[in-house]
């Protein structure tokens, strides 16, 4: 039997059915604490942003999200193929890189991907990284770490500096944090620059969803002598997603108390378990979580080009 035609085309037409499968996926690989935001989050992604569907002999098969990130860069975000197909996911690749680069020249340096979210569950990591190379990405690493609570797993609880007070996060403080992130970038945010909007994004979705507002009892926000200096952004499942300090006030223990106050917030509340993600490289966050008690648990690669190359990749 001959090798299917593959066609990708910028639709939404069937793609309910795909995303669905996608959301069974991560509920099988991750369990339902973790899916819950993550899903909520990606879902939003999904409807916010153009898709390219994949389709054989007229079934959608795969699709992936373009997200362009204030006028900067574009995600290949969510790449998703029924049963893994690698030729599926080959053709959004090539498909969402082509088109970045020619249809939305407006877009101009840069696109990242987290497609590789997946990579835990075992996709075959050569899949992408062949398509990858061939169309010069270049990855980080990306740790995730997970913090068990027990006897031998104690939170500490620091004294803070004199003029430092931590406080819960409230919605309304979703500008000053972005604020901080924004002022305060991680080796990722330094490779690939973050758009102040894309730090508001990132805090609102999925940690400190508008609306619900136990998420973002977890969150926490640190002022010097009243004013926000540093804050951690954390879901209501056990997730960290942010932990930011401004510059001039590292050093004095504030990203420890930070994390340690979360923590003992995830405690009370029952949690067994907090996760969080850490690019390899980034020492003074690496051994932040180490000291308290993280350890890895898996890792993936978070593939990232800031060039336009126009040639087409070869097979
Ligand atoms: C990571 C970050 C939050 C740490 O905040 P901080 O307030 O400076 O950290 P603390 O003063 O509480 O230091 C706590 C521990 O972190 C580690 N650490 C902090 N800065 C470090 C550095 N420059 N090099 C190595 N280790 C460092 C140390 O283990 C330190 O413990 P010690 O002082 O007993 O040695 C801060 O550097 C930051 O905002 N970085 C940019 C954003 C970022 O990378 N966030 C993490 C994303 S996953």
């Amino acid at each position: 039997m001959g090798v299917m035609n593959i066609e990708v085309e910028k639709s939404r037409d069937g793609l309910d059915p795909l995303v669905d499968d996608l959301e069974k996926r991560f509920q099988r690989t991750f369990g339902t604490a973790f899916s819950k935001s993550a899903v909520r989050a990606w879902k939003t992604r999904i409807e916010e942003n153009p898709v390219l569907l994949a389709r054989q002999s007229n079934r959608p098969t795969g699709f992936i999200v373009l997200r362009p990130i204030a006028g900067q860069k574009t995600d290949l975000a969510l790449i998703h193929a029924v049963g893994d197909h690698p030729r599926v996911l080959r053709e959004l690749v090539r498909c969402g890189s082509r088109h970045v680069d020619q249809e939305t020249p407006q877009i101009p340096t840069q696109i990242s991907s987290n497609q590789s979210w997946d990579e835990p569950i075992g996709r075959p990591k050569h899949l992408f990284r062949n398509v990858f190379l061939s169309i010069g990405f270049r990855a980080f690493q990306v740790r995730i770490l997970e913090h068990l609570f027990s006897r031998e797993n104690p939170v500490s609880s620091p004294d803070l500096h004199k003029g430092y007070e931590l406080r819960p996060y409230q919605p309304e403080d979703l500008d000053l944090c972005a604020s901080i992130m924004f002022r305060s970038p991680d080796l990722l945010m330094n490779t690939i620059p973050h758009p102040i909007e894309e730090c508001r994004d990132l805090i609102r979705l999925p940690v400190l969803n508008p609306g619900t507002p136990q998420r973002s009892s977890r969150s926490l926000v640190a002022t010097y002598e009243n004013k926000p200096c540093g804050f951690c952004g954390a879901t209501a499942d056990g997730i960290i997603a942010q932990l930011y300090v401004l510059s001039e006030h590292r050093g004095r223990g504030l990203g420890q108390a930070l994390l340690s106050a979360c923590l003992s917030g995830f405690n009370r509340q029952g949690i067994a378990r907090v996760r969080l993600t850490v690019i390899e490289g980034n020492f003074a966050a690496c051994s932040l979580y180490e000291h308290s008690g993280f350890q890895e648990v898996s890792r993936y690669p978070f593939w990232y080009r800031h060039s336009q190359p126009r040639t087409e990749p070869t097979e």
